[in-house]
């Protein structure tokens, strides 16, 4: 395209706005049309008075735009929209996880069909570009591990626990009040936000297309400020962690909150930070990391997929995308449980006789002083077993009577970056 590139924008929320903001300040961009419900109500001054404001998207494509940004998430009408555009060869720009990460393969066959493109950077790790970096940098590679912090919020939540032993609720509404959390904030806390980037990563770095639900997630709405100080004990922090791994052509993959070495980069995120590990068998470990959450950052990646289509270079190498054979969250991982108990003598032997039973070997149990004995929290740390044995035990011991809170178990994520396979 030599001429301005016309673009039409579906979506004037947090990202919406930060888009539209960026495309007016360049001169090599029109913004043409700006879709939106109740869009008298979301109107601005600062948008070019040419711009055509609608809510009806049969008027967004009479304004014939080169470009279709969509934005306005969930799955419908994005996705017909999407579908639409593409069936009228309009290039697609979206940062709509949810559609890619249920849609995506055939989008993009769609697109492929059509001759035209669909770019969805800003739909994982917000202005990191781990998409184009894993399509063309390391499309030399033979990628087969995923494993990242991809959502803003539960990371910005978590630190603020870590660091100032924030509460869980004050937390999170800043978080919100910073705008990175959903509309819907359990989409973030309880994992199904990463769990669609999760989808589109392992779409994207193995070829394989997996339903999004079938990926485990576990909320991180269950640890507290005293895991932080556990886990300390045992050289860790918490992060919540979206983990794929290659098996053939299967997929071993969850998402939740797990313990990190303090040493180890996931650690070093904070706030609103994601960070992508990616695993090759030629390469080994490469991390990308930003900016996770929030409008600018997003935006970024938004405007950079527009700009690589106005220049011609939007279009990347077609992967063949087939559907995972197998899905399953079955790893053997060191674990850390917490149990808070109404205090009585042989608590430990109790719980140790069920692990014994198991054959699941306990590696050290911690108890901090100073907690009262109607609510006393103390850890049990397990050598790598097999997760659904670990449940099992729990199962049993979660029957007994001391307990004041459910125990909350987390895998231990015991390295990406020098050595092929997570085990969590
Ligand atoms: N709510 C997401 C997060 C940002 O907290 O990371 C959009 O994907």
């Amino acid at each position: 395209m030599t001429s301005r590139c016309r673009v039409a924008l579906a979506g004037f929320g947090t990202v919406g706005r930060s888009v539209a903001r960026s495309l007016q300040e360049r001169d090599d961009v029109e913004l043409v049309a700006i879709l939106n419900r109740e869009v008298e109500r979301k109107r601005v001054e600062w948008i070019d008075r040419r711009t055509t404001w609608t809510e009806s998207f049969d008027d967004l494509l009479r304004c014939r735009p080169d470009v279709f940004v969509e934005l306005i998430g969930g799955r419908a009408p994005a996705a017909d929209w999407i579908r639409r555009a593409l069936e009228a060869g309009i290039p697609v720009v979206t940062a709509n996880k949810q559609v890619i990460a249920h849609d995506g393969a055939s989008l993009l066959g769609l697109a492929a069909a059509r001759g035209t493109v669909l770019r969805f950077e800003g739909a994982v790790a917000g202005g990191v570009p781990v998409i184009r970096a894993i399509e063309s940098g390391l499309a030399g590679d033979a990628l087969t591990l995923v494993a990242g912090i991809l959502n803003g919020t539960c990371n910005y939540i978590l630190t603020r626990m870590e660091r100032d032993a924030a509460p869980f609720d004050e937390a999170l509404r800043e978080a919100q009040a910073l705008g990175f959390a959903e509309a819907d904030a359990s989409q973030d806390i309880d994992g199904l936000d990463a769990q669609a980037k999760l989808a589109v990563l392992v779409m994207v770095a193995f070829g394989l297309q997996v339903s999004p639900a079938a990926l485990a997630v576990r909320s991180i709405a269950t640890v507290g400020p005293v895991d932080f100080v556990y886990a300390k004990r045992l050289g860790c922090t918490i992060r919540q962690i979206a983990w794929a791994e290659r098996i053939g052509s299967g997929v071993r993959a969850a998402v939740g909150p797990a313990l990190v070495a303090l040493d180890s980069p996931f650690a070093g995120v904070g706030g609103s930070g994601n960070l992508v590990a990616v695993h090759g068998r030629s390469g080994g470990t490469t991390t990308f990391g930003g900016r996770g959450a929030g409008g600018d950052p997003t935006a970024v990646a938004v405007v950079s997929d527009v700009l690589a289509i106005a220049r011609g270079t939007g279009s990347v190498p077609a992967v063949q995308v087939r559907c995972a054979s197998i899905v399953s969250a079955d790893a053997a991982t060191p674990c850390y449980v917490r149990f808070t108990v109404a205090d009585r003598p042989g608590i430990i032997a109790a719980l140790a006789a069920v692990f014994a039973r198991h054959d699941v070997n306990i590696d050290a149990v911690l108890q901090e002083p100073g907690y009262p004995p109607h609510e006393r929290p103390f850890i049990v740390s397990l050598d790598a077993a097999p997760w659904p044995v670990v449940e099992t035990a729990l199962g049993e011991i979660e029957r007994m009577e001391f307990h004041v809170q459910p125990p909350l178990a987390l895998p231990v994520l015991t390295g990406v970056e020098d050595r092929p396979v997570a085990t969590f």
